[in-house]
């Protein structure tokens, strides 16, 4: 037996609506699911306008050109974050500024980040990293108070609340968000994304920017240097699919998190998103015994391996990354990077993992000695 970080939730439904769309013969990207599926993100994520394209990294290239982000730009990120949300900033030809983040949850630093805003930010991407968010509220004023796009990066926090009253959803607090929809991820096309926007001449300039350039009205005639970044009809079933099942997947998923907490609690371990109104895309496990310990989770990670059980690290810090080297500022600035993301590695997270396997997963982690 071998328990993998992640496998794709495919139901009897997704089965049946991606192989209607293969029989209509709307197998590239028109067709009804396109309709339908784009419909059901609206619903769930109201009033924002849904574009379903490629992939989660052209969902944030998208948000950011259609926001009229480009050439002599800066765009702020977190230090901390999948690779794509740095590198749609340098597609829009605009330049990042690397922000630190929060030590505890590899959030962007909210005490930090006005010092980081100068007369040239347009915009900052901030990701809801493993599901878990900054201050919503003040992030959203700081970006007011200085005239700056908000644009939200929800690759990994589908249906995540930013607070325990659940009334926000992650993804209705800026002016794009932008969701991934890769195999590992809590709604998945296989590959896809889509953009959100609260206005539609965002909106209607992505379409564009998706399709091509192309005139809505006037076929073959270009009015801006487009791409295809189309999702297919057949992807759009499966997201449909997966939305129609929502509440499925939602109470699997905090199932796993209920049993992670429970079957670890006598542990040092900790669990992290331990808050319900966190949906976790994946968990994470540390022990306050070894932050900023490396080695510990390296050879963790490989006990767990010998056991069956496979273990991802966390992201690595962006200024590390040598092509970034000419935005990042000085290196000291950035040490609460290394304390999160050498302070923890995921688990499998995934619907089909059983209450016996979780209890085995923490069992197995009790049996760890680290020499
Ligand atoms: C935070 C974050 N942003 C962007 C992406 C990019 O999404 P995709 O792989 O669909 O391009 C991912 C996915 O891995 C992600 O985790």
């Amino acid at each position: 037996m071998f328990i993998p970080v992640s496998q794709p939730y495919i139901s009897p439904l997704m089965k049946k609506l991606s192989m209607e769309a293969v029989d209509s013969g709307w197998i590239s990207s028109l067709g009804e699911f396109q309709k339908r599926f784009s419909s059901s993100l609206e619903s769930f994520y109201s009033p924002y306008l849904a574009l379903t394209c490629s992939s989660g990294t052209t969902a944030l290239h998208l948000a950011l050109e259609a926001l009229g982000i480009g050439d002599g730009d800066s765009v702020i990120v977190p230090d901390i974050s999948f690779v794509a949300t740095v590198n749609a900033v340098l597609y829009s030809n605009a330049s990042p500024i690397i922000v630190p983040v929060d030590q505890l949850n590899g959030t962007i630093d909210l005490d930090l980040l006005p010092r980081f805003i100068t007369e040239q930010v347009k915009a900052v991407v901030v990701t809801h990293l493993y599901g878990i968010s900054c201050d919503m509220q003040k992030l959203s004023e700081i970006c007011q108070s200085h005239g700056i796009f908000l644009v939200e990066d929800c690759a990994e926090s589908f249906g995540s609340f930013s607070d325990p009253t659940c009334e926000q959803l992650l993804g209705t607090f800026g002016h794009a968000s932008c969701f991934s929809f890769y195999g590992n991820k809590t709604v998945t096309t296989g590959e896809g994304g889509a953009v959100l926007f609260r206005d539609q001449s965002h909106f209607d300039r992505a379409s564009l920017l998706r399709d091509h350039g192309m005139s809505p009205s006037q076929r073959y005639f270009h009015l801006m240097k487009g791409y295809n970044y189309r999702m297919t009809n057949i992807q759009a079933a499966l997201g449909f699919a997966q939305l129609e099942e929502f509440s499925v997947i939602k109470e699997h998923r905090l199932l796993l998190q209920q049993h992670y907490l429970n079957y670890s609690s006598d542990s040092s371990f900790s669990i992290s998103p331990s808050e319900s109104h966190i949906l976790p895309w994946l968990i994470n496990i540390s022990t306050s015994d070894h932050i900023n310990d490396p080695i510990y989770y390296n050879s963790l990670s490989l006990y767990l391996k010998s056991h069956g059980i496979d273990s991802r690290p966390l992201f690595r810090p962006f200024h590390t990354f040598d092509y970034l080297s000419t935005y990042s500022l000085d290196p000291s600035i950035y040490h609460s990077s290394f304390t999160f993301c050498n302070s923890a590695i995921s688990l499998p997270t995934y619907i089909g993992l059983t209450e016996d396997n979780i209890k085995y997963i923490c069992h197995t982690l009790l049996g760890f000695t680290h020499v």
